[in-house]
């Protein structure tokens, strides 16, 4: 077997920061030409219908080609793409040869079923093989993807699919998790219920459980037609701004934003921050992104930048405690893991159940380190390092973004010398400020608003459907930069240090959420007349959702006591939107602090629901307001 990365330009990294710097379109050319182009591109970046970027424009590829047949045809055919790992402990191993078969034929299926370019595909599956085939194979052909994660429910699927207008969805009997099946179809089903989605003209169904499934005209069993699809699909190029997916996740108005990526951008930098970040090395390393392909984690590190760059790597169906608490570093031992990627919730969490169990286990395969999707905090980062990484390890903590689609920020192991708690540095090609109220950078030490001061490749192209949403959130606020919504600041070494959103968005365990999305849910039931929700610090999840509701007065008998409203309301949560959207905890009271022009003063509700003393008062509309909250809370006449 030749060397898995022959044929990618070897260089150090410490040229990549000099060479971004001397030439940055030159840098970013160079990383797209370590991809394979049917047709070769001539231009690198157009700007001028900023704030919509076109990369290696003029340039043609295919996404799945460049993922898998080119692998097979560098004689890598026989090295594993992936070894699966299902929770109650059955595996299956694909070779990059197996799995490029297995995408011709999902290629082929789309094909039949009236797929063509442009078509929107919706995934809701569980973190299978079938998850990253489906991707795959929708790329394959030049249509868009928009995966659901498997934890929302009909109603979010249905919004999501409805906003799209997906002509096809492909899901699954259910999947396995916390030690039992649980079932997919059913939403599916409840979606597409009364033709609420018309759109959509099939489903295709995996068969992973075996469980019972009611059956309607739409569905067909994916292997049923896999098994009758033709082997032989040739890929045919498509420009580099083809859209390749949409990803929906939350904002701060109620709606989710469908957030939209084309190809040869988003494969050139999800591939080279794959390989550089991570620091692949050659075909011994094993890489473990414990991601599901519902978040853009998924997408980017585990579908595309490693297949890309043809290693192997393993995928886990279940969650970290089933059958037993040290599944994890069950898993590492048994592929000997080189290279894991998780988010310090997780890390967080097996800090609280101690060393004692990582410790039982083999990891001294493990050679890089990776956290996401929130700040890590100096004990996690060195609970990490030293349990499991064997403080032989570097840990990278990356920042990005669903919008920035790959890493923007993070350190470059071997280069940057670490520092637990900072993500650091802008990667090389990426042009990353700390700036005040009016867009002008800030000295060091100073606290402000992290934005892109220039266009990267893999830039979300818009907004689905909604342009000046898109003007609005991201490029209206400082003008000519991108805004991110986190805070930032760098320390005295220049270092960067995320401070968390600036907006109503909330990160519970790395997932994002929307306060406005969770307050019409909660207002969208009948006993409810008015809510607020906010974060609030959590040790384990980061941020935790706290709401405070109003009842309509007309309602307060029929709703019974705080702790009914409380299990009633975070069930509807539940159903709304999905179990991760919970609030952790629900207050019942008479009035919600607000402005004279009304607007909810969230930043009061966030010092009750972290027990803290009460901020300043003097802009309510109402003042007396808080010391009724406070005195309900006092009198513990909350659950
Ligand atoms: C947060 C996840 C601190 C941040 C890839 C960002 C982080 C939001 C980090 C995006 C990090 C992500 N340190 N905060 N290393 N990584 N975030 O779209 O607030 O699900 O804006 O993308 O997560 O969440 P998203």
């Amino acid at each position: 077997m030749s060397d898995s990365f022959e044929y990618l330009a070897r260089e150090t990294k410490s040229d990549l920061y000099s060479k971004a710097k001397k030439d940055r379109m030159g840098f970013w050319a160079e990383q797209a030409n370590q991809l394979h182009w049917h047709k070769p591109f001539t231009k690198t970046l157009d700007w001028s219908a900023a704030p919509v970027a076109t990369w290696f424009e003029d340039g043609e590829l295919n996404v799945a080609y460049n993922c898998l047949d080119r692998h097979v045809l560098a004689g890598n055919g026989e090295r594993i793409a992936l070894h699966f790992e299902g929770e109650p402990g059955d595996s299956r191993s694909y070779s990059y040869a197996e799995l490029t078969a297995e995408v011709k034929r999902a290629a082929n299926v789309l094909t039949s079923l009236g797929i063509e370019r442009g078509d929107r595909v919706a995934i809701y599956l569980p973190m299978i093989p079938e998850a990253v085939i489906a991707m795959l194979a929708v790329a394959r052909i030049g249509a868009i993807h928009s995966v659901i994660f498997g934890g929302f429910s009909a109603e979010s699927l249905a919004t999501r699919i409805h906003d799209a207008d997906a002509k096809l969805v492909i899901t699954a009997d259910g999947g396995f998790r916390r030690g039992k099946a649980s079932a997919l179809k059913p939403a599916v089903d409840d979606a597409l219920g009364e033709n609420a989605c018309p759109s959509v003209e099939n489903v295709l169904v995996v068969k992973r459980t075996g469980g019972e499934v009611n059956w309607t005209a739409k569905d067909i069993w994916w292997s049923e037609a896999m098994a009758a699809a033709d082997a032989e699909h040739e890929a045919h190029a498509f420009p580099a701004e083809n859209p390749l997916f949409i990803l929906y996740t939350s904002g701060t108005t109620g709606k989710p934003k469908g957030i939209l990526h084309t190809s040869g951008g988003y494969l050139t930098q999800a591939a080279y921050t794959h390989r550089n970040v991570f620091d692949l090395r050659s075909e011994s390393d094993v890489y473990w992104c414990t991601a599901d392909v519902g978040w853009i984690t998924g997408h980017s590190y585990v579908a595309y930048g490693p297949l890309a760059n043809g290693v192997t790597q393993v995928i886990y169906e279940g969650t970290p405690d089933a059958p037993h608490q040290g599944r994890w570093w069950e898993i590492i031992e048994k592929y000997r893991v080189s290279i894991l990627y998780t988010a310090p919730t997780a890390i967080r969490s097996f800090m609280k159940l101690g060393r004692s169990i990582p410790d039982k286990f083999d990891l001294s395969s493990i050679r890089v380190l990776g956290s996401v999707g929130e700040p890590i905090n100096p004990e996690a980062w060195l609970w990490y390092s030293e349990v499991i990484g064997g403080n032989r390890a570097p840990i990278v903590d990356t920042w990005w973004q669903t919008e920035t689609g790959a890493i923007m920020i993070s350190p470059l192991p071997g280069v940057t010398t670490t520092k637990p708690g900072s993500a650091q540095v802008a990667i090389p090609g990426i042009v990353a400020k700390v700036v005040g109220e009016d867009g002008v950078e800030l000295a060091n030490e100073e606290s402000g608003y992290l934005t892109i001061a220039e266009p990267w490749p893999s830039m979300l192209r818009g907004i689905w459907g909604d342009p000046k949403r898109f003007q609005e959130t991201y490029w209206d606020r400082f003008p000519g930069q991108y805004f991110a919504g986190d805070g930032a600041k760098k320390d005295a070494d220049g270092d960067i240090w995320i401070l968390g959103r600036v907006d109503d968005v909330m990160n519970v365990s790395g997932h994002r959420l929307s306060s406005a999305e969770i307050e019409s849910a909660l207002v969208s039931h009948p006993w409810v007349a008015e809510a607020a929700v906010v974060g609030a610090n959590d040790e384990m999840t980061g941020q935790a959702v706290v709401a405070f509701v109003i009842l309509r007065l007309d309602q307060v008998e029929a709703a019974g006591s705080d702790a009914d409203v409380s299990r009633v309301l975070r069930e509807h949560v539940a159903k709304e939107i999905g179990p991760i959207a919970k609030p952790r905890q629900i207050m019942v009271v008479a009035e919600l602090p607000k402005t004279r022009s009304g607007k909810i003063m969230r930043r009061l509700l966030r010092d009750v629901a972290e027990d803290r003393p009460i901020g300043d008062v003097t802009t309510l509309a109402d003042t007396t307001v808080m010391s009724s909250i406070s005195a309900k809370l006092a009198a513990g006449a909350n659950d």
